[in-house]
């Protein structure tokens, strides 16, 4: 037979929620958990996808607000259906939905042979609803404590903004954990309900998932009659009394995103500088501590000049690459001279750029004056070696 009779079970303003709630639920969870996991590759492309850290915060941070808003819109609807149609509590929790998940429970394992009959809202439904509910408030809360630290510090420890963020995040985990196993699960892999799509569901899915809701269907009593009275009497109380609801909560959703910036801008990344620099540099390498200069018995190389240079000159100039090209450890080297040419001129000693270098008294290996003038009569001898 082909079933073609249809119960209509979400008109399209319930479809509409559910859309916004798919699509601010997944701004949320894609843009809080590349937070939440920052430093793992996957979040690191997002992140650069969607324009870095902060830009990503200002959409979650607008989903969040969205979903303030959807939250309004519900509990106006909701409220409309309890107090002004007066519908039955399909949505409520009650104890035969205990008895429903022990029942499914035995199906499963096998202990069964019959599913429970469920009414309008089976109690998988009913669990998923109310985890909406309170993971909403958990968020909206613990989001509030992170967004407005000084806010919430006035009445609360300091403490509570670093709970919350724990608390948010895990919770954002668990959400999407729920809706991967849970609601994939009931509603597209153990079955294809499309009626969030379609809107309604075909004869042998009622019968299949909410037999009970069926019966009442069929005997009449799925809605109460509303005389109309005593609708536009409802009606008359119920839109005021939401119209004040509405605008403290509009009121409140506006000092939510307003009162402060947020407990955790992000700082711009530190800038390259340098850790060390001397006040003054170092042009010369430092000379070793000099030995004690040896006595000079006489005006030759090999009489003491020799060791006079030996010891004072030769840390920086002791061998042919030695600064300035000089090499004042041996007699060939002083014939040699250095980079600028010879730098002694015998017979002449203010010629001698020996001489001039250490006459001008601020180069390092510093002779004394009197082995300034001890130098000076050696080159006036003629330099000799011995
Ligand atoms: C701490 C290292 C240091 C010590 C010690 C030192 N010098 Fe020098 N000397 C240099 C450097 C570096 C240069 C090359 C730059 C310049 O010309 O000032 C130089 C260059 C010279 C030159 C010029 C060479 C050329 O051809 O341009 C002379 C001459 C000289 N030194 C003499 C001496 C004498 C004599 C002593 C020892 C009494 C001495 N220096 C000790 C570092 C040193």
């Amino acid at each position: 037979m082909r079933d073609t009779r249809k119960y209509l079970r979400f008109p399209l303003s319930y479809r509409i929620e559910h859309w916004l709630l798919v699509a601010t639920f997944t701004t949320l969870a894609i843009t809080g958990l590349v937070q939440k996991f920052a430093a793992s590759g996957a979040s690191q492309v997002i992140l650069r996808l969607l324009g870095g850290v902060e830009t990503t915060r200002v959409i979650h941070h607008t989903a969040a607000a969205i979903l303030m808003l959807e939250v309004v819109y519900h509990v106006g609807a909701l409220g409309f259906r309890v107090f002004v149609r007066r519908t039955h509590l399909t949505m409520l929790p009650s104890s035969s939905d205990v008895r429903m998940a022990v029942q499914a429970l035995l199906y499963n394992l096998g202990f069964s042979k019959v599913r429970p009959q469920q009414d309008r809202f089976s109690f998988e439904e009913k669990a998923e609803y109310w985890a909406v509910v309170w993971g909403t408030l958990v968020m909206a809360i613990t989001g509030f404590m992170m967004w407005n630290p000084i806010a919430t510090t006035r009445f609360l420890p300091g403490e509570f903004v670093p709970a919350a963020k724990s608390a948010h995040g895990a919770e954002a985990v668990l959400a999407v954990l729920a809706i991967i196993v849970w609601h994939i699960y009931h509603v597209h892999v153990r079955q294809f309900n499309k009626s969030m799509f379609t809107g309604d569901l075909t004869e042998n899915e009622m019968i299949e998932e909410h037999p009970l809701e069926l019966a009442d269907i069929k005997a009449g009593v799925a809605e109460r009659p509303v005389e109309p009275l005593a609708l536009s009497r409802r009606k008359r109380i119920f839109y005021p009394v939401y119209g004040v609801l509405a605008a403290a909560m509009l009121f409140g959703i506006y000092a939510f995103v307003t009162l402060e910036q947020t407990a955790v801008t992000t700082r711009p990344p530190a800038e390259d500088v340098v850790i060390f620099s001397p006040l003054t540099p170092t042009p010369f390498p430092t000379a070793l501590p000099s030995a004690t200069p040896l006595p000079i018995i006489g005006v030759a190389w090999a009489d003491g000049i020799g060791a006079l240079f030996q010891s004072k000159c030769i840390v920086c100039h002791g061998s042919p690459s030695g600064l300035g090209g000089l090499n004042l450890a041996s007699y060939a080297g002083i014939q040699t001279g250095g980079a600028s040419g010879p730098v002694v001129v015998p017979g002449d000693p203010e010629a001698s750029l020996l001489v001039v270098k250490q006459a001008a008294g601020n180069h390092p290996g510093q002779l004394s004056g009197e082995e300034l003038a001890l130098v000076r009569q050696w080159i006036e001898a003629g330099a000799p070696e011995k």
